[in-house]
């Protein structure tokens, strides 16, 4: 079905446990096969710069393994570029990145760096890349990647998660009503329209539901709770929630 919602499996937290120990086992490869019978329609990883998860060769060896879209998670810098140059995935999403943060903490700032985002994205989409932009579901920020070219917009559901776990209901909403109006405004610019970060089977649905949204890219929390359902099930049964917020 066209109109399905799109779920990127996140994989970089299977490269975290790997890392924890080094050698090669769990294999991240592995775990993108098995998300791909599990009913994911893309692979995200994250080469952060530090390489704490994800490094070089897997990004090789998924991009050999998969038949599924690699989305390629990095930061804007000229040594990330010469690397989707080299392997071209299917999708780059330019993320922001500190050295201390655990995880992506904030959305992409375009706005204030529009000029120089407008050239690096520029040679990634002539080599075949779509250019996804990760930013804070944030008007000024939106019209700027609109303005820059990038095809897809990906928005940062953090905010609403946090809200959410922390029992900050007025919070929640008030993120989910901003998140439902720039999907809204992303799309009538002419961009697509993803969403992730902090996504869980408790979160997912009203996100899901956002008719403009294309794609959600979900990890830490499928990693976790593979440790008690296995991956296959776990991943099984966001693509159940999903697709059920969506009808
Ligand atoms: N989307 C982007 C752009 C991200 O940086 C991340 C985290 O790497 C995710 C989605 C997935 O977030 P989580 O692991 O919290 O599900």
């Amino acid at each position: 079905m066209n109109d399905r919602l799109r779920l990127g499996v996140n994989i970089d937290h299977v490269a975290t446990v790997r890392n924890a120990r080094g050698g090669d086992l769990p294999d991240p490869v592995r775990a993108a096969r098995l998300a791909e019978e599990a009913g994911a329609d893309g692979i995200t990883a994250h080469l952060r710069e530090d390489r704490r998860h994800i490094s070089d060769a897997d990004i090789e060896a998924l991009m050999d393994a998969l038949s599924l879209p690699l989305n390629l998670e990095m930061a804007a810098t000229d040594e990330m570029k010469a690397i989707a140059l080299r392997h071209r995935p299917h999708a780059v999403c330019i993320v922001p990145e500190r050295r201390e943060e655990r995880t992506t903490e904030g959305g992409l700032e375009v706005a204030r760096d529009e000029n120089r985002l407008a050239h690096f994205i520029g040679p990634l989409a002539e080599a075949g890349s779509r250019v996804s932009i990760f930013i804070a579901a944030d008007r000024p920020q939106i019209e700027a990647a609109a303005r820059i070219g990038a095809a897809v917009v990906e928005l940062h559901t953090g905010a609403y998660c946090d809200a959410h776990a922390d029992g900050r209901i007025a919070d929640r909403d008030a993120e989910l009503a901003r998140l439902t109006d720039m999907a809204a405004l992303a799309q009538d610019l002419g961009l697509e329209v993803h969403a992730g970060h902090g996504l869980t089977y408790d979160t997912v649905p009203p996100v899901a539901a956002l008719p403009q949204v294309r794609e959600l890219n979900i990890g830490h929390f499928l990693i976790g709770e593979a440790i008690f359902r296995g991956l296959a099930p776990a991943i099984a049964e966001m693509r159940r929630v999903m697709d059920a917020a969506r009808t």
